[in-house]
């Protein structure tokens, strides 16, 4: 007997935490087009499943809507949203799983929301892993590495087991670097060049500074890198930045400001939004993942590029191998990217692309036994983070 839409429903609509052998479920929508507007969904491609942790914080509540708007993965891409919720977010969750059933995206084809990555990740194509504990009052920069990194060897465990063996992986949560790292180390079915971690949205920052202070509308500053870590000790590159297609050395003649005030107001500006909300920028990571997610699903401009933090073996520029490190990369729109070779790396840049790959070979050492390896010391690590949430 052929199912309609409320039989699903009836079927699936049971409170969050009851259900044993399945994803918990709010509502699952058919993909079955034979009774829609064919004419829509005729060229529509096949359907994608997206994994989304930390699904109903603040991050996810402005992502969600824009995946499933059709705007992160174009207007042909119907997508399942799989959400990932902790025991103590599951209600919430099923209000997000409720907010978006009412927007009737077309695009929306399935939504279920569970809080066993095992379940959740099932067939993922990809893994948007955004949910990790903010850093208390108090708290090391080690205590972070060390309580988030325990979650992010687990979920990796889940997606070697359960993913697609395509499955693209998107860190978000913090210390995101390291985050990656240990998620590619406990899924060694995944390729290593499928995890990334979040730097998009230092690159968008910057490009904004840049342009503001250029006084040009921000659509013409390009080709900004992000260097390493996704902490203070990132490097946001004007050496090798263009604007209006001129070096933004040229443009911008003050050497001064670029060392001294641009380059400090990207690496801290996470913090200081910290300190001016009281919690982490929420709406612009979001668009920044969006921006992510679409730099790897669309063709680069020629001559641009765009920073996502990638794993360091075989790269171009002497970066020590095993860290996920924020390099220029382009993508010929597959979900695949390619390190761009040849830019400038003068003294100046050098020296804190260093400082930024020795930082992240230190967390990588403190977090060695997540990654199973033994005998990594743990460095007295100076404290880059951000300062935790009030
Ligand atoms: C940001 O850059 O805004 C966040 O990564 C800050 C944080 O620590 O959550």
């Amino acid at each position: 007997m052929e199912k309609k839409r409320g039989d699903w429903q009836k079927a699936r609509n049971t409170p969050a935490g009851k259900e044993t052998n399945a994803p918990l479920g709010v509502f699952v929508l058919e993909y079955d087009a034979s009774n829609e507007d064919v004419e829509k969904t005729r060229n529509w491609k096949p359907i994608i499943k997206i994994a989304v942790s930390g699904a109903a914080g603040m991050i996810s509540n402005h992502l969600l809507f824009k995946i499933a708007s059709g705007e992160v993965f174009g207007p042909d891409q119907p997508v399942a949203l799989r959400l990932l919720g902790s025991e103590r977010s599951q209600v919430a969750l099923e209000g997000v799983a409720m907010e978006l059933e009412d927007c009737l995206f077309p695009l929306l084809r399935e939504v279920d929301i569970g809080i066993d990555a095992r379940k959740v990740f099932e067939d993922a194509d990809w893994a948007l892993l955004i949910g990790a504990k903010p850093r208390g009052p108090g708290m090391e920069r080690g205590d972070l590495l060390e309580m988030n990194g325990g979650i992010f060897a687990e979920q990796g465990k889940a997606l070697n087991d359960v993913a697609k063996k395509t499955c693209k992986v998107m860190v978000v949560g913090n210390p995101c670097n390291t985050n990656a790292l240990i998620c590619m180390a406990n899924a060694p079915n995944l390729d290593k060049r499928n995890f990334h971690a979040l730097t998009r949205l230092d690159e968008n920052r910057a490009k904004c500074q840049l342009a503001l202070k250029a006084g040009v509308f921000y659509e013409t500053v390009s080709n900004v890198t992000i260097w390493g870590n996704h902490s203070t000790t990132q490097v946001p590159d004007f050496v090798n930045a263009k604007i209006g297609g001129e070096r933004c050395t040229d443009v911008i003649d003050d050497q001064g400001w670029l060392e001294n005030d641009f380059t400090p107001a990207i690496q801290t500006r996470g913090g200081l939004l910290i300190k001016k909300w009281g919690r982490s920028s929420a709406a612009s990571t979001a668009v920044s993942i969006a921006d992510a997610i679409k730099a790897l699903v669309t063709p680069t401009k020629e001559g641009d590029w765009f920073s996502t933090a990638v794993i360091t073996d075989g790269n171009p520029y002497g970066i020590q191998e095993g860290l996920v490190f924020s390099m220029p990369c382009r993508s010929n729109g597959d979900g695949s990217y390619e390190i761009v070779e040849g830019l400038k790396i003068n003294d100046w840049l050098r020296e804190r692309i260093k400082k930024s790959e020795e930082e992240l070979a230190g967390e990588r050492s403190c977090v060695a036994h997540l990654m199973g390896v033994s005998g990594g010391a743990c460095p007295i690590l100076e404290d880059t983070l951000l300062p935790g949430e009030m």
